[in-house]
Order: structure tokens, then sequence, then C-alpha cells
């Protein structure tokens, strides 16, 4: 690129030139060659000024561009991340991320409340499997009746690697937990013909490509429910998540839902329930409304049952699932979804 004013094509070729040395690229566009050209904009009388800002900000431009052309190049060489082997063991031990020792450290507290929640399921005879944090496009989609290029998936703002699975998929950070759903029925269906019914509630961590605010974190955990046996219908699914929810909240609660659409649910409600903050006063928790939508659920879709091999004749079921943070937040009242991702320590301490 050429510059008519002299000033301006010196530094230009100054400034390129040195790019090739630096080792942070970026740091070319904090020089104070550059930084003097604009400073030098402002003592410009005005008829030169506006040519002069013309160059200046086009050579910034120019240097931009070829900042990120670098760092593109450079992320093209790096080797493809092993997202199987999360921990190096033959990683040196100075090399090895710091950690507190364990007598000053203390459990974070959303695996104290999940604990809490586990132990509540557990009497309500329900048992727990963990998610996993990769997983395929079969069971994040095909699997939960989401035909090929429908634009639900697109509701899920999935993050998925370059690396592709046997079938040319490729691999996904799983969004939801109901990617357990298929694993869970065909694994406890046995269960089914031995007159047992399949409960089964699943936390994991979860990803999404999220606008971040005070309610959306792109890492959060959530908490799906499966059961399965002759003659169930809605109102046990309505039932459970209100048995649930009074014992985690220690109070009477009321809950309501509305219609909804999942592909995986037929029917699909959304479910809310009464504040458990101000009780349906309205409050700052529930935004003045009395009312907390909380989570998802519905009746398990016939295809979903079907494709895990589960005579649809004879037994229904149903399923939900929820963020598992928007529980906890409820309880402490804690404004925001990111303080529990930030290892900001006054945060945790105060759950210490
Ligand atoms: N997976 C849904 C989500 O993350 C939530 C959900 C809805 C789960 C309905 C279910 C269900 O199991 O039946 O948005």
């Amino acid at each position: 690129m050429s510059y008519q004013n002299p000033r301006i094509s010196e530094t230009a070729e100054l400034l390129k030139k040195r790019l090739d040395e630096l080792e942070n690229k970026a740091d070319i566009l904090r020089s104070i060659e550059l930084k003097a050209l604009f400073d030098e904009l402002k003592t410009l009388p005005p008829e030169e000024r506006a040519v002069f800002g013309a160059g200046v900000n086009q050579l910034r431009q120019e240097l931009g561009d070829l900042v990120r052309s670098a760092r593109d190049e450079g992320e093209a060489k790096l080797p493809l991340i092993d997202v199987t082997a999360p921990f190096d063991v033959n990683t040196p031990p100075d090399k090895r991320p710091r950690l507190l020792s364990s007598e000053q450290g203390s459990q974070h507290p959303l695996m104290t409340e999940l604990a809490t929640v586990l132990d509540i399921f557990y009497r309500m005879g329900f048992m727990a499997v963990e998610s996993r944090e990769i997983d395929d496009d079969f069971h994040m989609f095909g699997a939960l009746n989401f035909p090929e290029g429908h634009p639900a998936r697109d509701d899920y703002d999935t993050f998925m690697t370059l690396e592709k699975d046997a079938n040319g998929k490729q691999f996904i950070a799983p969004a939801h937990t109901s990617t357990m759903q298929h694993r869970v029925l065909q694994k406890y269906k046995a269960d089914l013909e031995n007159g047992s019914p399949i409960a089964v509630v699943i936390p994991g961590r979860v990803f999404r490509n999220e606008d971040l605010d005070a309610r959306h974190e792109h890492t959060f955990y959530q908490l799906e429910g499966v059961y399965v046996d002759e003659g169930i219908n809605a109102g046990h699914l309505i039932a459970t998540l209100k048995t649930f929810l009074q014992a985690y909240y220690g109070k009477e609660l009321e809950v309501k839902t509305q219609p909804f659409y999942f592909p995986f649910t037929e029917p699909s409600f959304e479910f809310a329930l009464s504040c458990p903050f101000c009780d349906k006063k309205g409050c700052n928790i529930c935004s003045q409304t009395g009312w907390i939508e909380l989570l998802g659920c519905g009746m398990i879709h016939p295809n979903v049952l079907h494709q895990a091999g589960i005579d649809t004749n004879k037994y229904t079921g149903f399923a939900w699932g929820g963020g598992i943070e928007r529980l906890v937040m409820m309880k402490y009242g804690i404004e925001d979804i990111r303080h529990f991702e930030s290892a900001r320590l006054d945060f945790l301490r105060q759950f210490a």
C-alpha cells in the first residue's frame, strides 16, 4: 500500500519491518510511532487534517490486517488439540498449573449443592449417571429426533471440533445433558422387562456459544432426568419435579407448565415454579413476576424410545433438563451466573 504523505509512508515501512521481528504482533498497534502520527493529526490546520487523517487510519487498518493474518497463519500451524487427553501426566512438575494445597481449598458450592440435589433424587428412587464432556452428533441430535438440517439444531449454539468421527461428523462439546438419554434408555431397558422403571438423573457439564451476561454462561451444569415405565403420564412428571423442588428449597411451592417445543418430547413443556425467594410477591430474582421459568420437560417422544429399542405400545416416560446454577442462584440470591466459573476466592469463600 502506498501513502501520499512521506511521514506516513516512512512510518509504514518502519513498522512493517518491525512487525516481522515482534513476538506479540499486536504490539505494533500500540507503537509510539503510530501514536505520534495521531498526535500530529491534532496539531494540523483543518484543511490538511482530512487527508492526513485518512492516511493514518489507512495505515492502522493495514497494520491491523497484517496482525490478524499473522495470527491466523500461526494458529493454522498449531497441532490439533487432542480433546480426549485433557491432562498430560508427562508434564514436568514445574510446568504444571500451580494449585492450592487441599487443606487451603474447599469444595466448590456447585458441587456441594449437586450432592444435595442428588441425595434428594436417590431418596426418590433415582440413580445417577454422569454425562460426558465430549460427544458426537448422533447423541446430541440424531438419537433425540432432530432430523438432519432441522432448524431446532440451531437453538443449541454447539461448539464442535475440527476432527470428525467415523461417520464424517464433527465431535461436539455437549450443549445439553439430553445427549445421555439414548445411552441410559438402552442400558437400563432390560430392567423394564423385570418390572422396574428406568429412573435416572444425569448431572453434567454443558457448553454453548452464548453471548455472556448475568444469566448466560458458556460453560454450565445441567441436570437431566429420565423416567420410563408402564402407564406413566405428565402428572407423574409434574409431581416428581414439584416434590424435588419442595425438598430442595424446604418449603411449599406452586408450579405451572406451559406448552413448548422440543423435538425429543411430545408434548413438551416449559416448567415454572413460584419464586422461592419472595413467595410470589415479586423481587429482583423473579423480575417482579413471582414466577421462575426453570427448565424444559415433557413426555419422551416415541421416536426416542423406539431408537433405543423400547416398546412404545407398552411403555411411556418423561424427561426434563435444566441448569443447576439457576437452582443454586435462587437458593442463595446469587445475582450473576458468571461467579461460578470465575474462580474468585471472595465469592467461593462465602460457601466454604
Ligand atoms: N435439553 C433441553 C435444553 O437444554 C432441556 C430439556 C427439555 C431436556 C425437555 C429434556 C426434555 O429432557 O424432556 O434446552
